[in-house]
């Protein structure tokens, strides 16, 4: 009998499913791909059941699914109700990636651009907006690769809701919230720091160039807002590992191009086995054997 196809099935929580997500699918591997728009935590069942009913056990690791659009929190509820319906004591069940506005790979991107010149565990960061989708995943893995982190967010309740969810994640996970509203609040933040990962929303600049310059400690910068005015000033938008002052420089286009090859080696690693669910901690695994 001929070799089955791989088919993804992309899981969007938006009304018209993700082209992005769609051509990374097809470039990462997949030979069919199934898209859903509009997808709720009630349509899931029937969603599931139809990838693990149809094949048979050794032919199930062809069949996976991918779970993106532009709510996170939503796609985080989907991966949720999607691991209700898999039915693994009996071997019925398929792999999943959870990647939300691409919320996992772009954190891993990051992360694994600050890990080339930084040795975590005694390293200290600043994650300036780290409240977002794509902070909070940056948060979550420098705490566990041992660094000690900090979230900055310009609501201190909602940096310390972060940083308690974080230490909840990661045990012993060395990480707190600090406020920043503005310029001002910068220098304290940045005291003793090493590096700074930018997660703010775009357009917005959060660090100028005259406030990093005065931070002796920082050696790496890396900014993920790729919309002018860009997070970090100073470093470009195409940075990748540049030199800027007397730090090291990414940019969202710099870690961009890692981002799209983590995208691609997660699509295709989903069927290697119908067991795997792709969230932050096992994409920068898997981002750390490539
Ligand atoms: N390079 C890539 O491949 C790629 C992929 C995905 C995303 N991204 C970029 O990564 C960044 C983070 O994405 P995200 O979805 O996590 O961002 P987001 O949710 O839009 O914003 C992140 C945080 O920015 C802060 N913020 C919002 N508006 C602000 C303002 N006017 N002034 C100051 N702070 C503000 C908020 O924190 P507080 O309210 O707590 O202060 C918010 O939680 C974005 O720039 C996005 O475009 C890049």
């Amino acid at each position: 009998m001929a070799e089955k196809r791989k088919i993804l099935i992309q899981l969007d929580t938006d009304p018209q499913p993700s082209v992005f997500d769609r051509v990374v699918a097809i470039d990462g591997g997949a030979d069919e791909l199934f898209s859903y728009g509009g997808v709720k935590p009630e349509n899931v069942r029937e969603l599931v059941h139809g990838a693990i009913f149809t094949r048979g056990h050794k032919d199930l690791k062809k069949t996976a699914l991918f779970i993106g659009g532009s709510d996170v929190s939503a796609g985080e509820r989907l991966l949720e109700e999607v691991q209700k319906h898999m039915l693994p004591k009996i071997g019925l069940r398929v792999s999943v990636m959870l990647d939300p506005s691409g919320a996992n790979t772009t954190a891993v991107a990051a992360v694994r651009a600050a890990a080339q010149h930084l040795p975590f565990t005694a390293s200290k960061a600043l994650v300036l907006a780290g409240t977002g989708p794509v902070g909070q995943r940056v948060g979550l893995l420098l705490a566990g690769q041992g660094a000690e982190v900090r979230i900055a967010s310009r609501q201190l309740p909602r940096a310390e809701h972060v940083a308690e969810v974080l230490r909840g994640r990661v045990p012993g996970a060395r990480i707190s919230g600090i406020a920043v509203t503005g310029p001002a609040d910068l220098p304290a933040a940045l005291e003793g720091r090493n590096f700074v990962i930018a997660a703010g929303a775009a357009g917005v600049c959060l660090l100028p160039l005259d406030v990093w310059k005065k931070c002796p400690t920082l050696q790496v910068l890396i900014d993920l807002n790729a919309v002018a005015p860009l997070g970090i000033e100073g470093v470009d938008v195409i940075d990748a590992g540049t030199a800027r002052e007397h730090v090291v420089g990414y940019g969202a286009l710099g870690v961009g191009g890692t981002k799209m090859k983590i995208h691609r080696a997660a699509i295709a690693k989903l069927f290697e086995s119908n067991d795997q669910v792709l969230d932050s901690e096992q994409i920068y695994a898997l981002a750390q054997t490539l």
